[in-house]
């Protein structure tokens, strides 16, 4: 959007706020460079909310300021520099006494206390529920960006880190086949993506695996078996298998580990299938859990760009006065849609579209 000199004098000295919540990925950082760029070029301060919303809970509220040359070097810097996290919903927030307590409006007050003209939040479907309800209830101004591995926000066909994420595990499934041919084993690559298989079917083809397996289709122990025997038989004695963390086993039962603080994750499910890949085949199995390493590391030059073009296009809604509105990637460009859209439906692998078609056309054993 071209601003006129007076729209730009009347629009000066606005403070817009930009903060990451829930789990980080790459691309974050590039987003908060593309907002504190195109922020200036309107005459505005932006100024980082440190610890998601817990920056504005604080008191005194916790936030650093952006100057243009700090943000340079931020496009290919992977994490947040601001600090995030995805625990601690503020309408019922934990408390160090073991009690539960809504403060929600310790973060509106933070917002007013900051001068904010707006606040711009980086999140998932979690987060951007959150904060859309905080914008709500304080009527402050606020734009959603969706960020996520798991590609799972509603109605935008692509978040933040996504592609990053998709990159690192198809590497690590072009590495598995040298190996896995080598000595004739069938690897189990785990992935992330909690219910959604975005990350599994994408890499998964992407690298050649023979077998993916993700939440949104059920499976068959035998089938899978028959796929790596038929293999076998042809002399192929190694095979791939790509499962999405929150595959359940055969008789449909959740996998989790409790971990630190009596939490509840997700994994297992790839040792589950190796065990059974052994006994169903009498193949040698080796299970790699990915994790983490999908969500760090440097952005992928397409994250990089997705990353530019939503920070660019949430600062102009806000120029606009368009808020409580979530930038969204449809058709090949940026589109904003309301937050209530965005937020209402959990965006799964549609398990009759064009990748499905795809892997079953190569011959990829979708389990059934
Ligand atoms: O939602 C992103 C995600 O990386 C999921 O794919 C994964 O299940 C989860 O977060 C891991 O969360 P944590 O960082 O708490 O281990």
């Amino acid at each position: 959007m071209q601003w006129s000199m007076e729209q730009r004098a009347m629009a000066a000295k606005k403070r817009i706020g930009i903060l990451t919540s829930g789990g980080d990925c790459a691309g974050l950082n590039a987003i908060i460079r593309a907002v504190v760029h195109h922020a200036s070029s309107y005459g505005w301060e932006t100024i980082g909310i440190l610890g998601a919303t817990n920056g504005l809970m604080s008191r005194p509220c916790q936030y650093m300021d952006f100057k243009l040359h700090k943000v340079d070097s931020l496009l290919t810097q992977g994490g947040t520099i601001l600090g995030t996290t995805n625990k601690g919903d503020p309408f019922a927030f934990p408390m160090p006494d073991g009690t539960v307590k809504n403060r929600a409006q310790e973060i509106i007050d933070g917002y007013y206390e900051l001068g904010l003209h707006a606040l711009i939040g980086i999140g998932g479907d979690g987060s951007l529920a959150i904060l859309h309800r905080l914008a709500e209830q304080g009527g402050f101004n606020f734009v959603g960006i969706p960020k996520t591995i798991d590609n799972d926000v509603g109605v935008t066909e692509l978040s933040i880190g996504f592609d990053t994420a998709v990159n690192i595990a198809t590497e690590a499934i072009d590495r598995l086949h040298f190996t896995a041919a080598s000595h004739n084993r069938v690897m189990i690559l785990e992935v992330m993506g909690r219910d959604a298989g975005h990350i599994a079917l994408h890499a998964g083809i992407a690298g050649g695996a023979h077998v993916i397996l993700i939440p949104e289709m059920s499976y068959s122990i035998a089938k899978i078996c028959e796929k790596i025997q038929e293999r076998q038989e042809m002399g192929l004695k190694h095979s791939i298998v790509v499962v999405s963390e929150a595959v359940c086993t055969e008789a449909g039962e959740s996998i989790t580990k409790i971990e630190q603080f009596g939490e509840c994750r997700l994994g297992g499910i790839g040792q589950y299938l190796a065990n059974e890949i052994t006994k169903g085949t009498g193949a040698e199995t080796r299970v790699t859990v990915l994790g983490h390493l999908q969500r760090g590391g440097i952005p992928s030059p397409h994250d990089r760009l997705l990353a530019s073009c939503f920070g660019v296009a949430a600062v102009d809604l806000i120029a606009e006065g368009k808020f409580d509105r979530m930038v969204a990637w449809q058709d090949r460009q940026v589109v904003s849609v309301p937050i209530n859209e965005a937020i209402a439906g959990y965006r799964v692998v549609d398990t009759e579209g064009t990748l499905a078609k795809a892997a079953r056309g190569l011959g990829i054993c979708l389990g059934s």
